[in-house]
């Protein structure tokens, strides 16, 4: 037998866990939430693709936030559900849009809370894309323009970060200009960089109303069977002046987000996607999975890929979990 015996160090929990390179801590953890522009003011809907998740009204979703602020919550981000839709989307720039509304109630309750904005038009658009379309095509450049006005209405409002998660390029070129140009000079932009076509998105397509209403978003999103293609994403986004990447989705992609820990000096954040959630949370409802612990040796996975920053609609029962 060789000198080396791993069962050393493995003994006692103690030993365990003054040796343990990576876990979990509640200031990593970013919670997303659906909001809902409704008129009823204790609207509270179960998602039934994602038990236990909720699209909310902003009555409903600062009182949600206040326990979780309570329970030690640093940061969420947004998802906002509109009235009414069009071809433009215009409703995602709109000054007294869902988004903005709530950003206003959360930052003038909860003035140390970092709220993130998701940046897209699919909520918005009729036809459920994150472009402009025409003939059935999404338009790249004639997009950015409506991004960079969406961003804008976003942190006029207060967002203290905007996450554009369209992948069309130049984006974050188009949205740092824009910031920069009204004098937002110091906000961050936290940009999906690395996000893949994923099937693991279809429970959120519910959760936030915009499926696409044909075709799929296989010519912006980035093709599953691609590696190296991730390093022009997060080059680009670098050059363009991002200061967080995300990539999605999360546990199937982990070779993905070590490969930009390795190559890229910007904070990385994991989105634990929609997908990831359902499965976890269905197998759990049947007894055959440990949630909790499935929830940290998931999260956990993350951190040891490289992972600062973790999306996940399991934050809340994180913070729980945390403190026992
Ligand atoms: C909007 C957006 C999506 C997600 C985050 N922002 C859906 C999509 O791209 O189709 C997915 C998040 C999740 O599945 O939890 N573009």
């Amino acid at each position: 037998m060789s000198f080396f015996r791993g069962r050393r160090l493995r003994q006692t929990e103690t030993l365990r866990d003054i040796l343990a390179e990576n876990r979990v801590m509640k200031e990593d953890l970013i919670m997303p939430y659906f909001i809902m522009d409704t008129n009823e003011k204790h609207f509270r809907k179960e998602i039934s693709s994602m038990p236990c998740q909720y699209q909310l009204s902003e009555y409903e979703l600062i009182k949600q936030v206040e326990k979780s602020v309570n329970k030690g919550l640093k940061s969420l981000i947004l998802f906002g559900i509109p009235t009414k839709k069009d071809p433009e989307g215009t409703g995602a720039y709109d000054a007294n849009g869902i988004i903005q509304k709530a950003v206003r109630a959360l930052k003038s309750n909860f003035p140390n809370l970092i709220v993130i904005t998701d940046v897209c038009l699919c909520e918005y658009t009729s036809h459920g894309h994150c472009g402009l379309v025409q003939n059935e095509k999404v338009l790249n450049d004639p997009t950015l323009k409506l991004l960079a006005q969406v961003a804008l209405s976003h942190v006029e409002a207060g967002a203290d970060i905007v996450a554009p998660s369209d992948m069309m390029d130049g984006r974050v070129q188009a949205i740092r200009t824009a910031l920069d140009t009204y004098n937002f000079t110091e906000t961050p932009i936290m940009s999906y960089s690395v996000k893949y076509a994923s099937s693991f998105y279809g429970p959120f397509r519910e959760a936030a109303e915009g499926a696409p209403q044909f075709g799929d978003r296989r010519t912006y999103q980035m093709d599953f069977r691609n590696t190296h293609e991730c390093f022009l994403e997060s080059g680009a986004d670098v050059a363009e002046g991002a200061d967080i990447l995300i990539v999605k989705p999360g546990i199937a992609y982990l070779d993905i987000l070590r490969n930009l820990r390795n190559t890229c000096a910007l904070p990385l954040a994991a989105y634990q996607v929609s997908g990831e959630y359902s499965m976890i949370k269905a197998a759990a409802m049947q007894g055959w999975l440990d949630e909790e612990a499935v929830v940290f040796e998931t999260l956990t996975a993350s951190k040891r890929a490289g992972a600062n920053l973790i999306l996940s609609y399991f934050t809340e029962d994180v913070l729980d979990y945390l403190d026992k």
